[in-house]
């Protein structure tokens, strides 16, 4: 994808003048929120790459100087900026163009991602009354886990606040997404490049639906292999836990997935069309008020939610077994954020 151009043509210090010229490309704003953490400095890394950012803020409850002053010496177009403690959140929000959160804390071996909402849940509540205060406009992409419940909780705190615009609230599922095509080039012995799979439903086990069945390049994996496939995907999160052995979950491949989300939401507000990424947003796909799927990204934010299209006998089970737990996951959700 495009990301690997600008990443390639950064690192040479080279950003291509016609295509990426100051003049040509608008000003646009990112804060990254956990900016600090595992996921946060190699996404702050992605996103001073990428040429359609000008200032990028950097916000953690600790460490962001000195990952700020790092980042900031790398010769790209944009502005670094480090905001450390709840008394610098505001500077480091007014004026965004888009919000990534990736602050929280990662689960440990054993844990599900459920197991994380007690503490997850009121700093994405936290860090979202701040953003409904100093940039109600921005795009929102949660990253913080559970995303099955967090989003809905970004909802709830914006709904509140009387900022809430469905189209810019977008739970990040990329991760799913980037697996998939991982896997399936394997498995299919294609070029990785070239594959493209939507991952469906929500972010956690059993809710992360990937359609095999419309993956291109097309091939002939036997009904076997796509079993095979889509517990791997839906298990991917569980592999690195597992192998970081407490250490944390997905770093490197997040921040690489958050990034390419982040540019997609850019290149969506820049006009550039037929943006499309899966994403968890509020929906009308299925019955429940967020799902994930296809996303038409805008000036907006979200231009259209697409439909699931064809799916397969096994997708349509793994459909059917799905929605209740993602139901009771964005119902947790919705219940936190009303209660204090
Ligand atoms: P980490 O512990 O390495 O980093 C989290 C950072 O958040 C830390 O620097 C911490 O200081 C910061 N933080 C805590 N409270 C904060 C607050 N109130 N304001 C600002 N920053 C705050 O964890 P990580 O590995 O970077 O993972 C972060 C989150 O992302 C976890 O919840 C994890 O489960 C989730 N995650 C999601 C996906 C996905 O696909 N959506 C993938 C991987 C990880
Ligand atoms: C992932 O999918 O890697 C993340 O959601 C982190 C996790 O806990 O698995």
């Amino acid at each position: 994808p495009s990301i690997f151009r600008s990443v390639r043509s950064a690192i040479a210090g080279n950003i291509p003048r016609r295509a990426y010229s100051v003049d040509s490309v608008p000003e646009r704003k990112v804060a990254v929120l956990g900016a600090a953490g595992g996921i946060g400095q190699p996404l702050a890394l992605l996103m001073k790459l990428n040429p359609l950012v000008s200032k990028l803020a950097l916000y953690d409850i600790a460490g962001t100087p000195g990952v700020a002053a790092d980042v900031s010496h790398i010769n790209t177009r944009s502005e670094v900026a480090g905001y450390m403690g709840e008394d610098q959140l505001s500077q480091a929000l007014e004026g965004s163009d888009v919000v990534i959160i990736p602050a929280g804390v990662p689960r440990k071996p054993g844990m599900t991602r459920d197991d994380l909402f007690n503490i997850n849940a009121g700093i994405v509540k936290s860090l979202c009354a701040a953003i409904a205060k100093y940039c109600p406009n921005a795009l929102v992409n949660v990253i913080s886990n559970p995303v099955n419940s967090t989003v809905p909780i970004a909802a709830e705190v914006f709904k509140k606040a009387g900022t809430f615009d469905e189209k810019k609230l977008f739970g990040v599922t990329t991760l799913d997404v980037v697996r998939a095509k991982t896997f399936y080039a394997g498995k299919a012995n294609v070029n990785v490049a070239e594959v493209n799979v939507p991952v469906v439903g929500g972010h956690a086990g059993i809710t992360i639906l990937p359609l095999f069945s419309q993956a291109t390049p097309k091939a002939n994996l036997s009904d076997e292999d796509i079993k095979a496939l889509t517990k791997r995907t839906q298990d991917g999160g569980t592999e690195v836990v597992e192998a970081k052995a407490g250490k944390g979950s997905a770093t490197l491949s997040m921040a690489y997935a958050g990034a390419i989300f982040a540019d997609a939401c850019l290149k969506g507000l820049n006009g550039v069309p037929d943006v499309v990424e899966c994403s968890f947003v509020h929906s009308n796909v299925t019955e429940l008020p967020f799902f994930s799927s296809k996303v038409r990204l805008g000036k907006n934010g979200v231009e259209e939610v697409l439909d699931l299209g064809h799916l397969s006998d096994y997708e349509i089970e793994g459909l059917a077994t799905l929605i209740p737990e993602l139901k009771s996951s964005i119902e947790k959700g919705i219940k936190f954020a009303n209660q204090s």
